[in-house]
């Protein structure tokens, strides 16, 4: 039986005259890691920025665990559990890794000025927990600033899952990483959805990823959906091959 935690349906966003999303339809099952894939410009981001209300939707319908979130603001979606992973450069990059963590969850739960329960303390000692499930253990009293760039990205996610989301949106968690990078973050993704349950949707240029980790694939081009399936479907689908091909000349993003 399918258990869709969210669904996009219809799903419309006009920029001016132009139309970047484009009537799309999506069901993202519990406990998967969903791919959205596509060529630049495709439409990916604008999609994934109005389903965690950063951008409002022209038209079409959200729904998160069975409630209508079209249009409402990012904080009230997060609130249902869907989070997109923080941009490191958006959070203080003076605090330490630890810090980075607790100011996370601290502020999630709007506990901030809480001193007398020692709730910072225990927030603490949970992203202490958290740091060593995405490998930056060792690192926690480090400036977040001073990281590599790839465990920077490490850093974003432990930050995200230091909120326990239901469902964890990345837009492209591996650009700009080395191959070994990628592999550790693309480890992480899929550890993270199997072992807590947490449903994964992302955007991704690196095929070796999306068909490594995904469970679902959905294929955007224009704006619009080409097709959905199992990565191994969309990998030989004849229209998805021609997307790419017509858009590989120079590029590392060739399905093979
Ligand atoms: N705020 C905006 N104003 C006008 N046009 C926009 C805006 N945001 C996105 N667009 C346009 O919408 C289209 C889709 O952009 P989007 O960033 O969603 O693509 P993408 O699939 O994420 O691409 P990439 O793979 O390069 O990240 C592009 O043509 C883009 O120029
Ligand atoms: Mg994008």
């Amino acid at each position: 039986m399918s258990d869709t935690v969210l669904s996009v349906q219809g799903l419309v966003r006009d920029f001016g005259g132009f139309r970047a999303v484009n009537h799309v339809d999506l069901a993202v099952e519990r406990g998967t890691i969903h791919a959205v894939i596509g060529p630049n410009g495709a439409g990916k981001s604008t999609l994934f920025k109005l389903i965690t209300g950063s951008l409002r939707p022209t038209e079409g319908r959200i729904v998160l665990d069975g409630h209508s979130v079209g249009g409402r603001r990012p904080h009230v979606i997060a609130t249902r559990g869907l989070v997109q992973v923080f941009q490191l450069s958006s959070v203080c990059a003076r605090l330490t890794v630890a810090e980075s963590v607790a100011l996370g969850i601290i502020a999630h739960r709007h506990r901030t000025l809480d001193v007398v329960t020692g709730y910072q303390r225990r927030a603490r000692a949970q992203a202490e927990t958290i740091l060593e499930q995405v490998g930056l253990g060792g690192q926690a009293a480090t400036i977040a600033g001073t990281l590599s760039h790839g465990d920077q990205r490490a850093l974003e996610i432990a930050m995200a899952l230091a909120i326990s989301p239901r469902v964890l949106l990345l837009d492209e968690p591996t650009a700009g990483m080395s191959p070994a990078e990628t592999a550790v973050i693309a480890q992480l993704i899929v550890s993270e959805a199997r072992t807590r349950g947490i449903t994964v949707l992302l955007s991704e240029h690196d095929m070796d990823v999306v068909f490594g980790i995904s469970d679902r694939v959905t294929v955007l081009h224009q704006g619009q959906v080409v097709t959905e399936g199992t990565p191994d479907a969309v990998r030989v689908h004849p229209e998805v091959m021609a997307i790419y091909l017509g858009h590989a000349a120079g590029r590392s993003e060739e399905l093979a």
